[in-house]
């Protein structure tokens, strides 16, 4: 890694002065590319996080190095599973932020088992799951939706 993992990083709940930096960063085309996933347009992305900061089920985190804003980490329901997501502003990607912020992240959070998907492809988020304990089930081809161009998912499970 080209630069050190920053002593001072800590996680906080996401709050709503958070969202036009992780509007940002969700449009990032470079971003876009390796998470294999199409941004959101403001008003869609809007109702999203209007339902998820209030959504119980959801442990939302800001991760944070310092006071400044560098990504977000989750813990969110779907089909009655708890899984888990991260993202990081491109300007501090390599640094060991995702790993960091996502083994603080499985420290606070109670539910077993989590799981959680990549695409094949996204070498980083693969190993930054590996990092944190995830073993991973299985590969699946899935289709393109309106929120994800179609590719080979990995899907993992932290017991
Ligand atoms: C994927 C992402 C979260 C990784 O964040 P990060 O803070 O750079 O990750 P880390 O520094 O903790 O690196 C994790 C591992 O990936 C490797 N890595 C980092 N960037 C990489 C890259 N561009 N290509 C390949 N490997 C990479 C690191 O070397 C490290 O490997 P190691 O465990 O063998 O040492 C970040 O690039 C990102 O937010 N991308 C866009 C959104 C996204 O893909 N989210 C995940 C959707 S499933």
């Amino acid at each position: 890694m080209s630069k050190p993992l920053p002593a001072d990083l800590s996680l906080r709940p996401i709050v709503a002065a958070d969202l036009p930096a992780i509007f940002a960063w969700q449009a990032d085309p470079e971003a876009c590319r390796m998470a294999v996933s199409n941004p959101r347009d403001r008003p869609t992305f809007d109702q999203h996080w209007q339902r998820v900061l209030v959504d119980p089920t959801v442990r939302g985190r800001s991760i944070v190095v310092g006071d400044q804003l560098v990504g977000t980490v989750s813990c969110f329901e779907r089909d009655g599973k708890a899984f888990v997501g991260y993202w990081i502003d491109r300007a501090w990607w390599g640094r060991g932020i995702a790993s960091r912020a996502l083994a603080l992240l499985l420290a606070e959070e109670p539910r077993r088992p989590l799981f959680a998907m990549a695409a094949r492809s996204n070498t980083a988020s693969v190993h930054v799951l590996q990092r944190c304990g995830f073993v991973w089930l299985r590969d699946e081809w899935t289709e393109a939706t309106e929120r994800f161009p179609a590719c080979t998912e990995a899907f993992f499970e932290l017991r």
